[in-house]
């Protein structure tokens, strides 16, 4: 499939997920987040991806944020919309997909752009990257679970800070912070997010499914966490992976998953 606003590209077992719309530094609109949406839900099936990587083109922005043009005279009841029809489709979509997504925070992460990376299971920054929650600055809060995020990453209290001064801060706080996991400069970004990603998938691809939806539990009201661990745990059990894995332990080698 292809899209207008994002460039996909695949490097073995990994996709890279690019947010192409540099002159607006990335910001998302309908149509980026309908594309990433599409996008995830494909490689999510793909058998030949293991793990994706998301970020933006060009050397300034992962993403802007959302794209103020499109909802600036929205009412109550479209912004409302907005936000639950974001969540759905792109926010939560992604933070509850099967597969690693790492954010390759590569610049600007505002806004909903920092929602996004905050919805991907970890971030690697580069040095020039610059992250915050505008929102309040323009009259409005965060609308694509930055509330919910944020807190969850970095505490409340800095989360709170973040939110009412909405002032951006630098990779090096942000790692500090525990809201990104690495930095490392512009030309290094890409290659640690790939040397990451070659120690994720040496592991079983079932597993690491089942350990997502396991630590994503422990983040919703709705369900138990330790109580999807335990379903998570056994139904690893079944798979080929498991009698892979252990077998091969037993018999002091390197498995080769199945990804079953
Ligand atoms: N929505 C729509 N357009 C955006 C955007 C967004 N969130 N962020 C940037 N753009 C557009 C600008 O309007 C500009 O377009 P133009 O050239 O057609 O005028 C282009 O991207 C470049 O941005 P510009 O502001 O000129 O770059 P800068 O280097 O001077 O400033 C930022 C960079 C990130 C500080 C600034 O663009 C900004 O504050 N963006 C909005 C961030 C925000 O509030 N996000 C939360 C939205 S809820």
């Amino acid at each position: 499939m292809s899209y207008e606003t994002l460039l996909i590209e695949k490097e073995d077992a990994t996709a890279i997920v690019t947010i192409n719309r540099p002159n607006k530094l990335n910001a998302l609109n309908k149509q980026t987040i309908g594309e990433l949406h599409e996008a995830f839900k494909d490689l999510n099936k793909d058998k030949s991806v293991k793990a994706i990587i998301l970020t933006g083109s060009g050397e300034k922005a992962f993403v802007a944020g959302a794209d103020i043009s499109e909802f600036s005279d929205f009412s109550e009841k479209e912004g409302k919309k907005l936000a639950a029809k974001g969540q759905k489709q792109l926010f939560n979509f992604v933070e509850e997909l099967s597969k690693p997504v790492i954010a390759a925070v590569n610049g600007f992460a505002l806004g909903g752009g920092l929602e996004l990376a905050m919805a991907c299971h970890f971030r690697v920054a580069s040095d020039n990257a610059k992250m915050g929650l505008p929102e309040v600055s323009l009259g409005v809060i965060p609308g694509y679970g930055g509330t919910q995020r944020l807190p969850q990453l970095v505490g409340k209290g800095r989360a709170m800070e973040m939110i009412m001064t909405a002032g951006m801060i630098s990779a090096a706080q942000a790692q500090d912070f525990g809201l990104v996991n690495h930095v490392t400069t512009q030309e290094e970004l890409m290659p640690l997010c790939h040397k990451i990603i070659s120690k994720i998938t040496n592991n079983s691809t079932v597993a690491i499914s089942h350990a997502i939806k396991a630590v994503n539990a422990g983040f919703k009201n709705t369900v138990n966490g330790y109580e999807q661990e335990i379903e998570a745990f056994g139904a690893c059990f079944a798979t080929d992976d498991f009698t892979e894995g252990t077998t091969a332990f037993l018999e002091k080698r390197k498995a080769a998953f199945p990804g079953s």
